[in-house]
């Protein structure tokens, strides 16, 4: 079976797009097939970061963004599926210049939240995007999945966790960031004890680390501590280059001339792909 993860942090701004759009390309580098998905709402930041936003837009504007990513969430979708044949899952994903492939986001996530809000059975409202990928993109050849969320919990969010059963929480060095990912922690054991899965919090990943700092290093520490058996093994450094990178389309991957710190992002993302994988498989 594919492997999926999710990122999630109940917190805006943390590096979940920006860690999903890194370790994805590190994953490939490491021999892997990865599909990335953006359920992160209507700005299309993934699709941003791998220089497909404007594609998607055109295909819009053109009328031909459909099936897209919402519609994947609709009753019909069997129906639609089934119609479309062969292209049904093929006309959603959009392939990038660093070998994953993207099904990204669409204006209909806007209003999802509110219709899945509608369906009474639980089962039902949380279920959509699981069985999207088992019956749907689990016949092809991506061996991981990943799933960017919003950073907060709705319907939409409550999917992604129910779909990858596994999470990844990017964390700046901050009090508010430690809160959250204690929070975190509550949260994935509400869903266990009200809906009875089991969604596994496998990587906190300190992200935007400026080790020059006394107080991120301290934070940095007290994660450790907090987080002994999920924290990962690298931190990834604050980068201005992170932010250029994504502002032209790129991950830090695709740079020519990476900084020092850009480097270390790298190699760190790199080693945390790595990581993730082999906590997978235990
Ligand atoms: N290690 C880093 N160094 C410098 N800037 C970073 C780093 N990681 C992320 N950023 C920048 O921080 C901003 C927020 O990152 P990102 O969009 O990945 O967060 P997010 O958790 O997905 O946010 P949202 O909750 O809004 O979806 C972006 O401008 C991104 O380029
Ligand atoms: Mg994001």
């Amino acid at each position: 079976m594919t492997t999926r993860i999710a990122s999630f942090l109940d917190k805006g701004g943390t590096g979940k797009t920006t860690s999903i759009a890194h370790l994805g390309v590190a994953l490939t580098q490491q021999g892997h097939d990865v599909l990335l998905i953006d359920l992160a709402g209507k700005q299309g930041d993934l699709a941003k970061a791998f220089d497909v936003w404007s594609d998607v837009q055109d295909a819009i504007e053109a009328d031909e963004a459909w099936p897209n990513i919402s519609t994947v969430f609709d009753d019909a979708w069997p129906t639609i599926a089934e119609k479309l044949g062969d292209d049904a899952v093929h006309d959603l994903v959009y392939e990038t210049d660093e070998d994953v492939d993207l099904i990204p986001a669409h204006p209909g996530l806007d209003t999802l939240d509110s219709e899945l809000g509608n369906i009474d059975d639980a089962g039902e409202r949380y279920a959509r995007l699981e069985a999207f990928l088992d019956d749907y993109v689990e016949g092809l050849p991506y061996d991981i999945v990943l799933i960017d969320l919003p950073g907060m919990s709705n319907n939409v969010t409550y999917n992604g966790l129910w779909a990858a059963r596994r999470v990844l929480a990017p964390v700046e060095m901050g009090p508010f960031e430690a809160e959250q990912a204690g929070a975190l922690r509550e949260d994935l054991e509400k869903i266990r004890s009200s809906f009875g899965i089991d969604v596994e919090l496998v990587m906190v990943l300190p992200n935007k680390v400026d080790d020059r700092t006394n107080l991120a290093t301290e934070y940095l520490e007290a994660f450790h501590e907090e987080y002994s058996d999920t924290i990962a093994p690298e931190y990834v450094p604050y980068s201005q280059d992170i932010r250029n990178a994504t502002q032209q389309g790129m991950t830090a991957f695709e740079l020519k001339n990476p900084s020092t710190t850009a480097q270390r992002a790298r190699e760190a993302f790199l080693a945390d792909a790595e990581a993730l994988i082999e906590r997978v498989e235990d």
